[in-house]
């Protein structure tokens, strides 16, 4: 700690006093830069459905993407994060719908890169969820999640998102030892500059209710998946997480949810001077967007919360608010 002087010497409020004079010792900021889009992806034509436990969000059929990917990259946006709502004849026990090419998140890759070449990087989820009847994001065996039968799909699920020209590729699925397995599987087919966005910190969380309802897999969840996600009271357990990732192999990690867990955001980059992403989940955006409606809170509430993460020390966060964010709200 420096000191440098004391009251009445030293008064911290003379830097505060106006606009110009707090934006001189500004010490972080908040850009578009800053901020991932999540885009959810429905079959048909020509629709744009409204998610209702998410206002302001919607789920997009392919021809529609445009709209949303244009903005997007009018803001300067650098990625956007596909999740698709699979239907639900498509899916089955062991989430075959996730190995087939011709899936909404291939279809929306193929289409997004042909169309905008590099102007925008697409992250794709590497997790079963949303293609299973029991809502897990691996093969389940008699209430168990199976380690290593569903690393074997989720590589083969990786190794084709990043042939359809998916630049980041984005394990969600907390199963030991997939990074490994999947940086081997794209090395050996030459798609070694496909990246690896690592959930690595992902806590089993109730924040994530609005995401689970937007792919269809709320009301079809089994239990839950505290075998496979983190505990919420669990601290050093992240560090040994994001360490394990980083031998196996990530070049950016996760840590999720987003607000409630800024001190594991802050250990995380102490620790390991690592680009560091942060997921501002679907319930903390309802959360703040219902309040926001009910005028509760402030709008610029959206604003605060994701400068908070790039204090906390974090590179970039995902966020449903990035094609919404008033980027002049502070003053
Ligand atoms: C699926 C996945 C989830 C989220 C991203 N990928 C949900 C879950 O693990 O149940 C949550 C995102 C959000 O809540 O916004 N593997």
């Amino acid at each position: 700690m420096i000191i440098t002087g004391k009251y009445p010497n030293l008064r911290l409020r003379r830097s505060r006093k106006y606009s110009w004079s707090r934006r001189l010792v500004q010490e972080n900021s908040l850009s578009y830069n800053d901020l991932v889009l999540p885009i959810f992806l429905v079959e048909g034509k020509n629709k744009k459905i409204p998610i209702k436990t998410m206002p302001g969000v919607f789920r997009y059929t392919i021809d529609k993407l445009g709209q949303i990917v244009d903005k997007a990259i009018k803001k300067k946006i650098p990625m956007v994060a596909l999740f698709p709502y699979t239907n639900p004849k498509k899916k089955n026990e062991i989430g075959s719908e996730a190995l087939n090419e011709n899936n909404l998140v291939c279809k929306a890759t193929r289409y997004i890169k042909k169309k905008y070449k590099n102007e925008i990087g697409i992250m794709c989820d590497v997790a079963l969820d949303p293609y299973t009847l029991h809502g897990h994001d691996g093969i389940l065996k008699d209430d168990d999640i199976l380690n290593d039968e569903t690393i074997n799909i989720l590589s083969q699920q990786a190794l084709i998102q990043a042939k359809m020209g998916c630049d980041v590729i984005a394990p969600s699925d907390m199963m030991d030892g997939r990074i490994g397995i999947i940086r081997n599987i794209l090395d050996k087919n030459n798609l070694k500059d496909v990246q690896i966005l690592s959930y690595a910190v992902k806590y089993s969380s109730s924040f994530y209710g609005p995401f689970r309802d937007a792919v269809g897999s709320k009301n079809l969840l089994k239990g839950n998946k505290k075998t496979y996600q983190m505990d919420y009271s669990n601290n050093d357990e992240a560090l040994r997480e994001v360490a394990l990732d980083i031998k196996e192999g990530a070049d950016i990690v996760m840590v999720k949810p987003g607000m409630p867990y800024l001190d594991i955001i802050r250990k995380v980059k102490d620790n390991f001077k690592i680009p560091v992403m942060a997921y501002q989940v679907s319930g903390e955006y309802s959360l703040i967007m219902n309040g926001i409606k009910k005028k509760i809170i402030d709008k610029k509430t959206i604003f605060e919360s994701l400068m908070c993460f790039k204090r906390a020390g974090a590179n970039s966060i995902v966020t449903y608010f990035a094609d919404k964010v008033d980027l002049n709200s502070f003053d």
